[in-house]
């Protein structure tokens, strides 16, 4: 098939036909052109092909932008660095919500919504009794998540904007808690209900460490690497679990159906699962003279054996949370006087890779997992918990996402084809004749 650009339609002409169908050609604020195919099959009879989506736009957003060649990531087009630096994860949640930073007066009215909705419905609780001890916490938020449109029936009507605000409000107020006390049921430990009088990030390091015994210390430090892990993680664009949410909200499902499908995806190690992932891989590997010997596997396909924390769909360069997160990674274990000969050995590990053909020549960089492990594992997280945190972060963006695409006016049910290659129309053979 020929393909004739002209200023703002490409035209495509079907081989041996005189068939051909003018595809026009949209433009975004940042970004590449999309070519609109949406009457491919009228005008044409074909459909496109592209299985994982990776040349698909899925949607127009608003939200975030991500130039993968050149590592650039903006929150409502604000540089991922510069509210690293200066914000903190309630403003950037706002931020994602509602499009712009807030005023003062703004961010009091909002902070203090989600400070109100941090605890959950007292029920909730026995949700637990039901799972095992040893249960991945990735199962609990699942489910728990996905329950609670039976505890708050009143905020899931999904046409109004102000239930759909509520129920926002309550995702990202509750899954700190809900995040807290699946940790607390795993070494079971008492369940630690918020404080009112702690930030976002503080509350939730409370409700993970504090035991009743014993009053509790806050620590600064752990506070505000919290906070900065929750801002790069926030949101990325339209990502496996972020198009899972919105491919479930396009049905109408409600709000927290929609999150838990996300949370579900996010499970994979391919995805949000990678931070485990990368702790296991550093642990297996054991010591830098194993390094050749990992990075060889890794080159033997017949391995099915990945750098972990290494590739990503898009950037094709560095991923700029990956740089954010290294720098971090020595901040905290410095100031925490904590030395992990796991950190050492990444940094190892990444400077082997990164001047080795097999991965410069795939374009394979640090992604926002490889470092995150090392400094959650600092800060005393169980490597099982680290999925559960990225999760958390993620949930503001996810309902973010979910929000825009409900106000979308051309938001329909998400409902892709295929190409068929199984068998041909058949009649059924009775099973004495087979
Ligand atoms: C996240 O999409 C998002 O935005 C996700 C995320 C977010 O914030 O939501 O950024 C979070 O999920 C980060 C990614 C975390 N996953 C991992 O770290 C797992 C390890 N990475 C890979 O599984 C892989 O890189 C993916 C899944 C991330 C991307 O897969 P692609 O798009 O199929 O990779 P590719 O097309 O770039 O691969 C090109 C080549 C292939 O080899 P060839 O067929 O050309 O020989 O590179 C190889 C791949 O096999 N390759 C790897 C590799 N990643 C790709 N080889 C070894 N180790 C790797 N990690």
């Amino acid at each position: 098939m020929d393909k004739v650009n002209n200023a703002d339609h490409a035209t495509l002409t079907l081989p041996g036909s005189n068939r051909s169908a003018q595809l026009k050609l949209l433009s975004g604020t940042l970004g590449p052109q999309v070519a609109d195919i949406r009457k491919l099959q009228s005008d044409l009879g074909i459909f496109t092909f592209d299985p994982g989506y990776g040349e698909t736009a899925s949607c127009e957003s608003k939200i975030t932008y991500i130039d993968g060649d050149a590592g650039v990531l903006l929150y409502r087009g604000y540089p991922i660095e510069q509210l690293a630096e200066k914000s903190t994860f309630l403003e950037v949640a706002y931020l994602l919500m509602y499009g712009e930073l807030p005023t003062s007066a703004e961010f009091e009215t909002f902070s203090t919504g989600i400070t109100r909705h941090t605890m959950l419905h007292e029920q909730i609780r026995r949700f637990w009794e039901g799972f095992r001890r040893d249960a991945h916490p990735m199962a609990v938020l699942c489910g728990v998540v996905g329950a609670m449109s039976a505890f708050y029936p009143e905020s899931v009507n999904i046409n109004d904007p102000r239930e759909r605000e509520i129920s926002a409000y309550r995702l990202i107020a509750k899954i700190p808690t809900i995040t807290a006390w699946a940790y607390k049921y795993s070494v079971g430990q008492p369940f630690m209900y918020p404080r009112n009088d702690l930030s976002y990030a503080e509350n939730f390091l409370y409700m993970m460490n504090a035991v009743p015994p014993e009053s509790y210390r806050k620590n600064p430090i752990l506070e505000r690497a919290m906070d900065l892990i929750m801002i790069l993680h926030a949101d990325h664009e339209q990502n496996a679990s972020t198009s899972t949410v919105r491919l479930a909200g396009s049905t109408g499902a409600n709000p927290f159906a929609c999150i838990a499908s996300g949370i579900a995806a996010l499970w994979g190690p391919a995805h949000g699962g990678a931070n485990e992932a990368v702790l296991k891989m550093l642990e297996e590997i054991g010591d830098k003279s194993k390094i050749p010997a990992f990075i060889a596997e890794v080159k033997d396909k017949n391995s099915h054996t990945k750098l972990m924390g290494f590739g990503h769909r898009v950037y094709k360069n560095f991923d700029p949370r990956a740089k954010i997160m290294q720098r971090t990674c020595y901040e905290v274990l410095g100031e925490l006087g904590v030395k992990d000969p796991l950190l050492d050995l990444a940094i190892e590990l990444e400077k082997i890779a990164l001047n080795d053909d097999y991965f410069v020549s795939r374009k394979l960089y640090p992604n926002v997992d490889f470092y995150s492990g090392i400094i959650l594992k600092a800060m005393g997280f169980p490597t099982t918990m680290f999925t559960p945190l990225f999760a958390m972060a993620r949930t503001t963006g996810w309902i973010s996402q979910w929000m825009e695409m409900i106000e979308d006016p051309l938001q329909r049910i998400g409902r892709p084809r295929q190409l068929y290659t199984g068998a041909p129309q058949r009649d059924y053979v009775e099973m004495a004749a087979r």
